[in-house]
Parts: structure tokens; sequence; C-alpha cells
């Protein structure tokens, strides 16, 4: 096993700006941000075709060249939906998050378990057994309620990109929220911001959820001390262990989830405690123990647990996954998190993950009060008709299918890390865009529609838009690399034309001057309108420019952890990566029910294209600097 805590780098506490409560302060900082602007409708459809240049035939090419023309030409359907959009956008905070929110997520009907909500992988921790569980524990409810402090009181310091304010919307989604189940659309709820915000966790341990107070009736956050009284008290509650996993039930597609939710909370029983969960502040499951595997696979099991649970006979119904955030803590020393993806994007999730690591470490100096807490946790019960014993059958099943088909492993790649790119002046993100290109194109002979996120958060409201990594410099280089008649130096000069390429793509992503949000935008308009959708939307190369073979993702943190998310498409990857200084963590998934991928393959190959690509600077003059 890897050595504990050898992975968690010394970084700082987020410090609220101040003492106090500021109120106001987060509004008067959102005002201040610009909206999303709308971008200039020649520009998209220019852009567009050059998009689909490296991921379509010449044919398809052609035919879409016509539908873009006929489409944007002077007087036109997209004229009328670009005013159209023009307008919405002057009227609201932001034209596009309502209706992300809604398509990406909320109108979604695979499971949000694997299919949407990432996993997060923290180091492992220096414990081994259910005491050691029970400390870290309490240690990071303490931390998660020293960060809510600055959330509460307005004090969370604003964060930049460059020089540019981010929006801090996401931070106030995050906490007491929950996606409830609906028939053909969900919806969230939110009471951080109700006449009586929760002052309750809820903790689930052998499947069974329970209602912890962590604040005293002075107001005051449980201690470590009293929060360790608390959790002793659920663990004890709770040894049966053949009780119905009633969360293996969140793990269903949403259609069927929400059939069996208007049936299941029917009884007054279960709309209390299904209520519970979802006022809650956040979710702790304490875990039970996973598959035994070998040290080289240590990281990709504790992603199965963060992602899925492992399945059924593990910790898939030791969850309740419609929670916005769920802390999830093994009795090995492995923790980690799971959060529902529709309130926020991985930085800001990482971002509080990273104050509570830091928090639990220099915990671990401190003495705390022994005083007891005055309430006893609440056990929630539920009634189980035979015909939800039914559907929690159905959907064990499911989740066990589910959970083996996925693949997934985490890697560290130790070569290098960001510090490379930047001594060649390279982007180190694009750089590792532009392996993750190499990689695919050396195992499939071709370059695909690839998915990056790009953050929108320099606008109100902003979530985001797509870095189409998949660019005609890319496909050039990728072509070249293992071409034997091509020189070095020619290498050299198509990799540094495809860095750029990238880095270009990401600035204008990150100024909303991406195609992607503004093509759905204007096709939702047209959706709206009920008129039959522009034939740019209905083109065959539309949807191959949706079918994200490659869906990738950076997020960053100062904890040497790693997020990890399943494919988008039954024949694709999901990458997530963190680079930091000198190493890269990666995590890569597939589904092994398709025979063309291989997540373990794709892994090796990313590795050795990142390997190759710094020899090859190496070994030409013209690159060094
Ligand atoms: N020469 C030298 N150094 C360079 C460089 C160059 N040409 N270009 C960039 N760098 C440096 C940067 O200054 C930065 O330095 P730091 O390590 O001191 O911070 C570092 O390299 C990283 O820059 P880069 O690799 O270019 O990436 P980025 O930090 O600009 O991130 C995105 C790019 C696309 C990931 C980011 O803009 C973004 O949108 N992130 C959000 C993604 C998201 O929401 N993901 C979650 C989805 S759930």
């Amino acid at each position: 096993m890897p050595k504990p805590c050898a992975f968690v780098k010394p970084c700082h506490l987020v410090k609220p700006v101040s003492a106090t409560r500021i109120s106001g302060r987060y509004l008067t900082h959102q005002r201040s941000l610009p909206t999303l602007p709308v971008p200039p409708l020649q520009q998209t459809c220019e852009r567009y075709l050059a998009a689909l240049e490296p991921i379509v035939n010449a044919e398809e090419l052609q035919r879409t060249k016509v539908l873009v023309d006929e489409f944007q030409k002077p007087g036109g359907e997209g004229e009328r939906l670009q005013r159209a959009l023009e307008k919405r956008a002057e009227n609201t905070e932001n034209w596009l998050s309502d209706w992300w929110v809604q398509v990406a997520y909320l109108d979604y009907r695979l499971p949000v378990v694997v299919h949407s909500s990432p996993g997060l992988v923290l180091p492992k921790m220096n414990f081994s057994d259910k005491h050691g569980q029970i400390q870290f524990a309490a240690k990071l409810i303490a931390g998660v309620l020293d960060f809510k402090t600055m959330i509460d009181n307005e004090t969370l310091p604003v964060e930049y990109m460059g020089p540019k304010p981010l929006c801090m919307n996401q931070y106030y989604q995050v906490l007491s929220s929950c996606r409830i189940p609906g028939l053909n659309r969900d919806s969230i709820v939110n009471h951080a911001r109700s006449a009586s915000p929760p002052k309750h966790i809820t903790v689930v341990h052998n499947c069974q959820f329970f209602v912890l107070d962590v604040y005293n009736s002075d107001g005051t956050p449980l201690t470590v001390d009293q929060l360790c009284g608390q959790l002793e008290h659920i663990c004890n509650s709770s040894k049966q262990t053949n009780l119905e996993p009633v969360g293996i039930l969140t793990t269903l597609d949403r259609d069927s989830w929400g059939r069996t939710y208007q049936n299941f909370i029917k009884d007054k029983t279960n709309q209390a405690s299904v209520s519970a969960i979802q006022r809650s502040i956040f979710t702790v499951c304490l875990d039970g123990a996973m598959p035994t595997v070998t040290e080289d696979m240590y990281r990709s099991c504790a992603a199965v647990q963060m992602l899925h649970g492992g399945g059924s006979q593990w910790n898939s119904g030791n969850r309740w996954f419609d929670k916005t955030l769920q802390f999830i803590i093994g009795e090995d020393g492995t923790c980690g998190a799971n959060y529902e993806h529709a309130p926020a994007e991985g930085p800001p999730i990482v971002a509080l993950i990273d104050h509570v690591v830091e928090y639990t470490r220099r915990l671990e100096l401190e003495q705390t009060s022994a005083l007891k807490s005055s309430t006893v946790p609440q056990k929630l019960h539920f009634n189980i008709s035979p015909e939800i014993k039914s559907d929690i059958e159905g959907a064990k099943h499911a989740m066990n299918k589910l959970a083996q088909d996925l693949e997934i492993r985490v890697v560290v790649f130790k070569h290098f890390g960001k510090n490379v790119p930047k001594t060649y002046k390279m982007s180190p993100d694009a750089f590792i865009q532009v392996a993750l290109q190499l990689a695919f194109y050396r195992m499939y002979q071709h370059s695909c529609s690839t998915y990056e996120s790009a953050s929108l958060r320099i606008f109100r409201l902003g979530r985001t838009d797509t870095i189409r990594s998949a660019s005609s410099a890319s496909a050039e280089f990728v072509k070249a690399f293992d071409d034997v008649t091509k020189q070095n130096t020619e290498k050299v000069e198509l990799l540094e034309n495809a860095v750029k390429a990238h880095r270009w793509y990401t600035n204008m992503a990150i100024s909303g001057q991406a195609i992607d949000r503004h093509l759905l935008g204007l096709k939702m308009l047209a959706l709206q309108e009920h008129s039959p959708v522009p034939p740019i939307f209905t083109d065959k190369s539309y949807s191959k420019a949706l079918h994200y073979i490659l869906s990738t993702s950076q997020v960053p943190s100062k904890t040497d952890c790693v997020m990890c998310f399943g494919p988008v498409v039954p024949n694709g990857y999901g990458v997530c990566y963190n680079p930091m200084e000198d190493h890269i963590n990666f995590a890569v998934s597939s589904f092994s029910a398709c025979n063309e991928t291989n997540a373990a393959s794709f892994a090796q190959t990313v590795m050795e294209a990142l390997l190759d690509m710094r020899t090859l600077l190496e070994q030409t003059p013209k690159a060094k600097l």
C-alpha cells in the first residue's frame, strides 16, 4: 500500500477575508462581473467548420458547408435566432446557465452514478481501522464546517483567473442542496438560504442513514471530540449489515428512479427520511471494505469506490447519489468524495476539499475540547413495500452491471509535470491535450471529437464551454509524429503549432467565444419556438461533433488527488487529470462492453506519448532553450 499521507503537500488553508460576517459582499461581487457575451454568428459558423475538419470526412464537410451557408445567409434562420439570443442575453443574468443545467444535467436520463457524477480520490490517509475512520471523519466534518462558515459569512476570498475575478456562485450551491428525481426532468433544491437553514448532516453506515446535528445550541459547530462521540454512536447503532440498501435506488436511471420516488415518498416515514437527507448540509459515507488489490491497483480501486462504490455487495448502497456532496471514508485510510454535477464544476469542489485536507492535517497537532454533545444522532427509518423491495433488487442488478462494465485506471505519470512544457514555453494543459491526441491516433489512426471543459467563471453565473482539442494542427502533428520520413525539426514545429492552436482555442473558450454553447443556444431557441430545427442541427457532422469519444477535463488541486468520471459515449474514454509541478495524475475510464476501448491501454499510451514528446523536444536543437 502507498505510504500514508505521503502525497499531502503542505498547502494553505483558505483564509476568510474578515473575521466577521460581511452581509451583501457576495452579491456586490457578483454584480460587478461581466455578463456572458453572445459570439458573432459568422465567427461561430467559420469556427464550427474549422473544428469539423479533423473529425469528419470530405464529403460530410462539404455537405455541412452548404447547410452552414444556408443557415448564416443574410435574412436567414441563423440571423433571426441570433437576434433572439441577443435579446435573451439582454434580459437575463446569463443567457446560457439555466439552459445548460437543464440540458446537460436535469434532462439527462442515464443514472447520475458513473454517467454524470464525478468521484474524487484523495491521498491515502494515516489510519487503518474503525477508530481511525471515525477520528478522520470527525476532522473532515469540522473542516467542511470551517469552510461553510466562510460561505455563510460571505468571507470566502474571491478567486481569480490571471487578473480576472471569478464568479463565486457555485460555492453557494454545493452545501445543503440535493437533486430530486422527476419524470422526464429532475430538479435541484437548495436549503442554504432558506428561512431556517439546516444544521445537520447525514451519515450513512452499513447502508443506514442518520441525521447528525453538527451545531451546538449556542450555534457553535461541534468539536472534533463531540463529532467522534456522535459517529461512534452511529456506528454502534448500525452494526447490522442485512438491511435493505435504500440508497441504491439513487443509482437507477432517472426515469425509473423518478417513478419509484413518487411511490416511495407516499409513505410519510419515507418522505420525512428522504427530506432529512435532501435538506442536510452534506453526507458522510462511512464505508465498509472494498476488494483487496495489489499496490499498483490501489488508486484505481479507490476511484471505483469514489465513483460508484464497487457494486451492491460493496459500498454502492452506502450512498445517496442525489446528494450534491458526499464525503467517503473507508476503514483502511481510503477517502475521497462523490458529487452530483448539476450545481457545480470540479474546481470549487476541489478547492473546498483542499481546505478540508489541510484542516484535518493541522488538527492532528491540536488538542480539542472533550465536551460531549447533548443530542443523539437520529436514525432515519424507511418502510419498504414489496414494490419498493423489487425496485431495490432491480437497482442492485443494474448497478452491478454498470460496475462490471466500467473500467477505470488511475495512473501517476512520474517523469514530469507542468515543469517540462513550461521550460519549452508551452502551455502545460495544451501539451497534455496534444499528448492525448497523439495517444488516440496511435491506437486508432484517426482523430476523434474531443471535449475539454473550459471555465466560463469570469462571467456572472458562468459554467463551462467546450475546448475542441482535435484541431487541424493537432491532426497534422499526430500524423507526422511516427512518420520516419519526417525530420525532427518539422515535428517540433508541428508540435508547437498544435500546442498554440490548443491555447488559442482555450483563450477563445474562456472568454465566451467558443462555438458549442452558442450553437446550443441557437438550437434551444428554435426548439422553444416548436419550429423545425435548422438542418445544421440534424446534420451527421453535428452528431459526430457531439459524440465525444474523448471526454476530458483538467481539475487542478493543491492536494495530490485526482478526479474521475465515466466516458460520455459507449465507445469513449473519460480522462481527468491533475497536472502537478513535477508529475501528473490521470484517471482514465472506458466501458468493457465496448471492444474498441481499453482504459488501461489508453492510459499507458498517453504516458508513452508524453515521454516521446519530451524526447523529441530534448533531441531537437531548435526546441532547446
Ligand atoms: N510558457 C510557460 N508557462 C506557461 C505557458 C507558456 N507558454 N502557458 C501557460 N503557462 C503556465 C501558466 O502560467 C500556469 O502557471 P502556474 O502553474 O504557475 O499556475 C500553468 O502553466 C498552467 O497553465 P495552462 O497549462 O496553460 O493551463 P491553465 O491553468 O490556463 O488551464 C484550463 C487551462 C482550460 C484547464 C482552464 O482555463 C479552465 O478552464 N479550467 C476549468 C476546467 C473545469 O472547469 N474543469 C472541471 C470540469 S468538471
